[in-house]
């Protein structure tokens, strides 16, 4: 089998070195991919190329599957072009993509299916959201959130009216967040524990649900900071239990697979819930529709079934009577980032101590902003590295993950060190 992924951080990393351990994967092609995933088994990196040409590339190389990792091609119709090729891509057609593309249409699709999720109404005018907020329409803290994508960044939570106000500024005439500022959402803040719950979906209305996870949005240790793309997280069976699964399948996913096909937009793919756990039940925060990075990094290695096999079957609408099994391990992955992230950051240091953390039992160090320069590492992102350990226990894989970045460096090296907090006894925490 001949396989191709889109992407470059660490989740392609975790999806190029999971498929390329089956026998049956026989080469695999990254576009544009970084210095880690040029060094996996059996693949070979392409350039950054246009969905165009990743297609001709796909048809040329006689591709039997390609895997989607970041939104924005999704959103661009990468999907349609392929399918209408009949080259099977795991990912939604840009009109299912919609449920991540825009939130207002995501908030809309919930409220005509019944999902549930915070209260909230959308907004075209700055002067209208504005006038809304001083109305009393909403209570404090408020969550504002820039219509598009906006890699993670446009969700505003505000603790006052004043605030509030210079957030509506902020995304709808200042337009720090580009054109995802032509519309607002906003929304009641809803309190609890946040969870990731991703299924395999096949267009066909049948899903087949992953391990959940556990993110760590925030940069500062303690959930303090402004948001990043993710620094850190942790699978393990407890996180949720069988009856909250069960009610999040069946309150949220079925729902919004079925509400999709009848909208005429079948959800083929990866459907990711990124939930509160409020004291009235699991509610949508949003919807993403491809693997959660880092949550892949957890999830990926925890898969027992060959994955290449369960991708296919999704983009082929082959999920019926499908089921993946998991080790009962728990996962933990920790990111390591460049001084300066989220905001700006110096690249080209030089990373060490990358083979002796290789070397470590039931450790993987996946690769994100890295680039090679003769035969060295050197650092080329924000998110640089995600080390990620199995073990029975979460409180071992926290030991391991952390005993792993003891022996990596480079200059400005941070990474937050409580890592799966919530689930550990206050003495574990701070590990190494
Ligand atoms: P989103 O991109 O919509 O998931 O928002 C990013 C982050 O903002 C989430 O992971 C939450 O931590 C926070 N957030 C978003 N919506 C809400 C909400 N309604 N209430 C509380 N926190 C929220
Ligand atoms: N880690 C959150 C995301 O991938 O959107």
């Amino acid at each position: 089998m001949k396989i191709l992924v889109v992407g470059s951080g660490g989740r392609e990393h975790v999806l190029v070195w999971k498929l390329g351990l089956a026998d049956r994967v026989r080469e695999i092609y990254c576009s544009p991919g970084n210095a880690g995933i040029a060094d996996a088994s059996k693949t070979r990196l392409l350039p950054k190329l246009s969905p165009r040409k990743l297609l001709d590339f796909a048809v040329s190389q006689s591709v039997d599957l390609a895997v989607v990792g970041p939104e924005a091609s999704l959103v661009d119709g990468i999907g349609d072009l392929f399918r209408q090729a009949g080259v099977p891509l795991v990912g939604p057609s840009a009109g299912a993509a919609r449920l991540e593309g825009s939130k207002a249409f995501a908030k809309d699709f919930m409220a005509r299916h019944q999902i549930p999720t915070a209260a909230y109404q959308v907004f075209d005018e700055a002067s209208t959201a504005a006038q809304a907020l001083r109305n009393g329409l909403f209570d404090f803290p408020v969550v504002l959130k820039a219509d598009g994508l906006a890699a993670g960044k446009g969700v505003l939570i505000c603790a006052d009216l004043q605030e509030a106000v210079a957030a509506v500024d902020r995304i709808m005439i200042a337009r720090r967040f580009g054109t995802a500022g032509d519309r607002l959402v906003i929304e009641e803040f809803l309190q609890g524990e946040e969870a990731s719950f991703m299924v395999l979906a096949d267009g066909a209305g049948n899903v087949v649900p992953m391990v959940p996870s556990q993110d760590h949005k925030q940069i500062f240790e303690g959930d303090r900071g402004p948001n990043t793309g993710g620094m850190g997280a942790y699978s393990m069976d407890g996180l949720l239990s069988p009856d909250l699964r069960r009610r999040i399948l069946d309150e949220v996913i079925l729902p919004t697979v079925d509400g999709m096909n009848r909208e005429g937009h079948p959800f083929a793919g990866i459907l990711y819930a990124g939930l509160m756990l409020t004291a009235d039940g699991p509610k949508v925060l949003e919807f993403n529709v491809r693997f959660g990075d880092p949550e892949a990094q957890v999830i990926l290695p925890r898969l027992r079934s060959e994955l290449s096999t369960l991708l296919l079957q999704a983009a082929c609408g082959g999920l019926a009577g499908v089921r993946a099994e998991w080790t009962p391990d728990a996962a933990v992955c920790v990111v390591a980032a460049s001084q300066g992230y989220p905001g700006s950051y110096p690249k080209g240091h030089e990373i060490s101590g990358l083979e002796r953390a290789g070397r470590m039992d039931k450790l993987v160090v996946f690769h994100a902003g890295t680039s090679h320069a003769g035969g060295r590492f050197l650092t080329s992102g924000g998110r640089v590295l995600g080390v990620t350990a199995l073990a029975p226990t979460l409180e071992e894989a926290v030991r391991r993950a952390y005993a792993g970045l003891n022996e990596i460096h480079f200059d400005g090296i941070y990474y937050r060190r409580d890592i799966a907090y919530r689930r550990l006894s206050p003495p574990e925490r701070n590990s190494e």
